[in-house]
């Protein structure tokens, strides 16, 4: 090279890393548009034709890494991260921020060949083998031991990276392991929690059939028929394992990098693997994967899916991976339609994610997810639904402004409890039962009326609620119930539904009637419970309809307990009975709903909970089929809109406000099936 030429390069060198470092001092964009890109999966000299048209499609983040753990360490020790830093920033240039991935998710063949007991074992007792993922063993010290070493070398060598955002451990942790040593485990943290064999012995009854344990190492692993204390239990054990499995890493990845990284992880909605509040506790993200799988996208479920995300750490969330049209892991991966792939992502920003993410860019040539939904199709050039996404972009850096710094804050809590879901379904008594359903049967007309609803534990701050609703809290601990007890007494609204109360921290019956130690304040209880072939019918406040699956007896002891609904003529114990009671607690109220109601009479119940809780809508009343979410600042509020009916609607708004997509004020909005507009009050 001579001089001219030397300094032309030098100069433009100087120019393209002045340019970077100014786009990292001015930080990621607000709300950001992601994709999961895997550049080992590539020739390096593709990358820059990836990144340019991830940058015109408006990506500012890429996930990488979590699956490349056999590039990183090809052999023991031997570590080669210089490919993901020349990566990382390749696409600085490009305007696109970093999370890493640690790769523990897939664990390279020489580890498991060398190490085979970090191979999970499964519940029939196969050791699991390479050539898929997820096949450690989540317990083991060695695997935890190698898991931390390549943490801890990535942590180094990009924990003050400013293009790395921060850090996902792992990826949808899931299968447990049930070898000797983890059942070992299990017993210790039987004993740590117990203490006595004689302690165990009484919280678990275990006269009953013969299951008194005399030495710690009896007690077997049981996740289905077992004895209802060893079931939560054993949950109890997973749960603190995935924890303790997470701390590994995340200490690791703490110590060694900016606290401006975040560390998440990626959960899966509803699975109920683990208890996820212990798990998140630790994190300073929830984040999780959103896929529709088969039909199309039901706002009700996906959206109560959100809070729960959102109620893990009661704060913005990230949707870390979600489909880019189809999956390919359902029975037909149908496509979602044109446009709602865009209404899906402003549905997720509206419940309070400040990313949305697809997975993936490109399909792997030769990976077990060929037929998966991408961006770019196997030619390297984009796909149809790339045009979409590029318009998701446009709208994300339009609208970041007026999100910056919102959140969702709601007058109604539903809560959602790990243990009593699976207290219920290990015996649902009733097959058809889903404890899911019941939470989202309630969700749905109180989201219609209130347009925003939080979804938290039962032990979360209750106070900011005026309306709090627990749908099957079937496990009730001694805690939960002082903070309900509590909210209510402090001038809360509480509305029990079925099946609340009757057990205790171990999965016990309570020895009082449902709902066990909220009887007293609610003034009645359940005298029995019935399971339903057919609907019964009810009648009374929430007009007349029927009960399905499910017919709780009650009875309203207190003089001041009022009966709201009774049912009719059903199987002679049930005729003419209360089916749901309230009563009124200072200026709180503690009501109990022993019916699984219809849609309609569902709805007349979240008017009146509503009405008597004195909770509004967010914005007003809208046609249906539109969401409206709103999202609060300390000076202004905006409301993100999505019709999902098939029809356009009108939305006249209750005041002149801001369209941010078109850039002008406006006092009403037409929106076309799956349209948006994001609307911001004064600022
Ligand atoms: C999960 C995984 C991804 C990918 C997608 C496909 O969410 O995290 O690696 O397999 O599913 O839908």
């Amino acid at each position: 090279m001579n001089r001219r030429r030397f300094h032309i390069f030098a100069a433009l060198l100087l120019l393209a890393l002045a340019s970077i470092s100014v786009q990292a001092q001015a930080g990621p964009p607000p709300i950001l548009l992601g994709t999961a890109w895997y550049p080992e999966q590539w020739p390096e000299s593709r990358w820059e034709t990836d990144l340019t048209l991830m940058q015109q499609a408006g990506v500012h983040m890429v996930r990488v890494g979590e699956f490349a753990w056999s590039r990183m360490e090809p052999s023991e020790g031997q570590y080669d991260l210089d490919w993901l830093d020349r990566a990382i920033t390749a696409a600085a240039k490009h305007g696109i921020y970093t999370v890493v991935g640690t790769p523990t998710a897939a664990p390279p063949a020489w580890l498991t060949q060398k190490y085979p007991e970090t191979l999970r074992i499964d519940e029939e007792g196969h050791r699991a083998e390479h050539g898929n993922r997820q096949q450690f063993n989540f317990a083991n010290p060695k695997y935890r031991e190698l898991a931390r070493k390549i943490a801890e070398q990535m942590a180094k060598r990009f924990g003050h990276n400013p293009y790395v955002l921060g850090w996902q451990i792992d990826n949808e942790y899931a299968e447990e392991s049930y070898d000797p040593d983890t059942r070992a485990q299990f017993q210790q943290w039987l004993k740590t929690r117990y203490g006595t064999l004689d302690n165990l012995n009484a919280r678990w009854t275990t006269p009953y059939w013969s299951q008194t344990y005399s030495d710690w190492d009896q007690i077997p692993i049981e996740t289905k028929y077992g004895n209802p204390g060893l079931l939560l239990s054993w949950k109890r054990f997973v749960s603190d394992t995935w924890r303790s499995y997470q701390k590994n890493q995340l200490q690791v990845i703490r110590a060694n990098c900016d606290p401006r990284q975040f560390i998440t992880t990626n959960t899966m909605g509803w699975f109920d693997g683990f208890d996820h509040y212990t798990v998140e506790q630790d994190l300073d993200l929830a984040a999780w994967d959103d896929y529709v799988g088969s039909g199309h996208l039901d706002p009700a479920s996906n959206g109560a899916a959100h809070d729960l995300t959102r109620g893990f750490l009661r704060k913005n969330f990230w949707v870390m991976e979600t489909q880019p049209g189809f999956v390919n892991w359902h029975k037909v991966n149908n496509s979602l339609d044109k446009g709602e792939v865009r209404a899906m992502a402003w549905h997720a920003i509206g419940h309070g994610a400040d990313t949305v993410s697809y997975w993936q860019w490109r399909s792997a040539l030769n990976g077990q997810e060929q037929y998966h939904g991408t961006l770019l199709g196997a030619d390297g050039t984009p796909v149809p639904l790339y045009s979409e996404v590029q318009q998701i972009g446009r709208g994300f850096q339009k609208a970041g402004p007026a999100l910056a710094g919102t959140s969702v804050k709601s007058q109604v809590a539903i809560l959602h409890s790990y243990d009593s879901r699976w207290a219920i379904n290990w015996q649902r008594h009733n097959q058809n039962y889903d404890p899911v359903k019941e939470i989202v049967s309630y969700y749905k007309p109180l989201r219609a009326i209130a347009q925003s609803i939080d979804v938290i534990a039962p032990t979360a701050p209750l106070s900011q609620y005026q309306l709090v609703v627990a749908p099957g809290l079937n496990v009730l601990s001694e805690a939960a119930a002082k903070n309900l007890a509590e909210y209510v007494r402090a001038g809360g609204h509480l509305v029990l539904g079925q099946r609340s109360g009757m057990k205790n921290d171990d999965n016990g019956l309570q020895t009082e009637r449902q709902p066990g130690p909220l009887a007293d304040l609610l003034g009645g209880r359940v005298e029995q419970y019935y399971a339903l072939i057919d609907p019964v019918p009810v009648e009374g406040k929430f007009g007349a309809g029927s009960s399905k699956l499910w017919a709780e007896l009650l009875s309203a002891k207190a003089s001041d307990a009022e009966v709201l609904e009774r049912y009719g003529k059903s199987n002679g114990w049930l005729d003419g009975q209360p089916a749901a009671i309230t009563r009124k607690v200072g200026k709180g109220r503690i009501t109990y709903i022993g019916v699984w109601l219809d849609d309609a009479g569902m709805q007349s119940a979240a008017k009146w909970m509503t009405e008597i809780s004195g909770v509004k809508p967010a914005l007003g009343d809208v046609p249906e089929g539109v969401e409206v979410y709103p999202r609060h600042a300390k000076d202004h509020v905006v409301y993100i809109l999505v019709n999902f009916s098939k029809a356009e609607q009108r939305v006249p708004l209750p005041a002149q406000m801001e369209d941010v997509l078109n850039g002008r004020s406006v006092n009403a909005v037409a929106l076309p099936q799956y349209g948006v507009a994001v609307l911001t009050t004064k600022r």
